[in-house]
């Protein structure tokens, strides 16, 4: 059975005190409600990783980088390699957000670059594709994100994709407290899904968890959970809210 995930991305959110009662906050109610088939992952700012290793010592939660470098070490002033990030103890790193595309440039070639290093350093990737409101409005999204999927993960092995979570993250749905309906969400998911069964099989399809991102809350997490290829969520605004963040946690169907 694939994994289900909730993760939360926290952005460029939180100073160190407030990054801290977070976390604490976040294992807290964990501890008290939780189901023990979900895996809870939190993205912080890489200056707080350690921290967050340090309040999951229980394990109530797993941790990742919102970004790495695409070269291994070197001269890249300000940048984080994948093999810091392995070496404090990081399960995770995300790749490809829309919010990278857009502001640092990021096309498909770094990032498929990035998720190979980060393979290599036995990070999970959790790769982003989503499509733009003009790219769903014209008719493009399955080709859109047929193209993001094809261009940075389709150069992988078989053995490698069965390492990867993909995120389908709308770009009008970021932030914007539009949600994608569950049958937006059901339909690209399984889209997603026979894309990856196209190329590497029914079997590593079958284990990649998808989950969806864009405006989740504790109020929709509940219906967009309740589909088949809808694995989880990678949520922003909500994970910066310790109530909200574990009510969506409690949200897959019992
Ligand atoms: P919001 O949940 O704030 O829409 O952000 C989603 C996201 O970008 C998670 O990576």
């Amino acid at each position: 059975m694939r994994k289900k995930i909730v993760a939360g991305n926290w952005k460029m959110n939180k100073t160190f005190s407030q990054a801290e009662d977070l976390l604490f906050s976040i294992a807290d109610r964990l501890q008290k409600d939780r189901p023990e088939d979900v895996t809870v992952v939190v993205f912080p700012p890489a200056l707080y990783l350690e921290l967050a290793k340090d309040v999951s010592t229980d394990n109530d939660f797993s941790f990742g980088a919102q970004n790495i470098n695409e070269h291994e070490s070197g001269a890249y002033t300000g940048e984080i390699s994948a093999a810091m990030v392995q070496s404090i103890g990081a399960e995770y790193v995300i790749l490809g957000h829309s919010e990278r595309r857009q502001y640092f440039g990021e096309n498909d070639n770094v990032i498929a670059e990035k998720i190979k290093l980060a393979l290599s350093h036995e990070l999970t990737p959790v790769y982003c594709c989503g499509e733009a409101l003009e790219e769903r409005e014209n008719g493009h999204h399955f080709s859109v994100v047929e193209s993001q999927i094809n261009d940075a993960l389709f150069g992988l092995e078989e053995d490698d994709f069965k390492r990867i979570v993909i995120a389908y993250e709308p770009v009008w749905a970021i932030g914007t407290g539009r949600t994608a309906t569950p049958e937006q969400a059901q339909e690209m998911h399984a889209f997603i899904r026979n894309c990856v069964a196209a190329k590497f099989g029914k079997q590593a399809a079958d284990m990649v968890s998808i989950l969806y991102g864009g405006s989740c809350n504790a109020a929709n997490a509940a219906e967009l959970f309740a589909n088949a290829d809808v694995d989880g969520g990678l949520i922003g605004g909500a994970s910066l809210k310790p109530d909200d963040f574990v009510a969506i946690v409690n949200s897959f169907p019992k």
